[in-house]
């Protein structure tokens, strides 16, 4: 299965693949990390954090959201619970299933496996910002209504922020490579071949000029 493309720098917290660590292991390694810190004394010359961690702000669709949240929070808490933005699902909540994707710089990431504090400084995109300001719909979104790339839905706009990814990764050249690296993201319903022929579509309708440029 192949994975989903990690927040890049400083965020590696949000491997996003199956493979990756679970969230409870995710966690776990967190709290370790945090007594650690705890009870070990400051390096010489490192600065000490004076911030308030539980103060963020986010950068979503364009707007910043400033936030209070437990530092714990996911990605897509914040997005649902805080900010408002439901479009993007929560399925499994543990990196199985594809529905919670959002980009972050660009880069399809599971935001159920994100901590919101690490895409501070970063720049979120989800569901909602993908059409034009005038509502125009994104070639994906088109081609997922043209080619039925849905029965329920619940999975759609996983699948859709994962396959704008997909084609600007340049991972939609053939069937075969659209299959391997939209695995991520799973669809009870069984719409594959319609998620395949409509990313084919929206590949073609983007053409080269638009790939590669998220
Ligand atoms: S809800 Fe995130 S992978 Fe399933
Ligand atoms: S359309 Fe129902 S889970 Fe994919």
């Amino acid at each position: 299965m192949a994975d989903q493309t990690p927040l890049p720098a400083n965020a590696d917290l949000s491997k996003s693949s199956n493979a990756g660590p679970s969230r409870r292991s995710l966690f776990g390694a967190i709290g370790i990390a945090a007594v650690g810190q705890a009870v070990q004394a400051a390096p010489a010359g490192a600065q000490s954090f004076t911030g308030d961690p539980s103060k963020m702000t986010l950068n979503v669709n364009g707007r910043d959201y400033r936030l209070n949240l437990d530092t714990r929070t996911t990605l897509l808490d914040a997005l649902r619970d805080h900010i408002g933005l439901t479009g993007s699902k929560k399925g499994c909540d543990q990196g199985q299933c594809g529905a919670c994707t959002v980009h972050v710089d660009g880069q399809r990431v599971l935001s159920c496996l994100t901590l919101a504090v690490t895409a501070q400084g970063h720049k979120v995109d989800t569901i909602e910002g993908l059409a034009g300001p005038d509502g125009t719909l994104h070639p994906v979104q088109q081609a997922f209504i043209d080619h039925d790339g849905f029965q329920c839905g619940y999975c759609t706009p996983g699948q859709i922020m994962s396959a704008v990814a997909c084609i600007h990764e340049e991972h939609a050249s053939s069937d075969d490579d659209i299959r391997e690296y939209m695995s991520g993201n799973l669809c009870r319903c069984a719409a594959y071949p319609n998620i395949v022929a409509a990313i084919k579509q929206a590949r073609d309708q983007m053409g080269p000029d638009k790939i590669g440029k998220a």
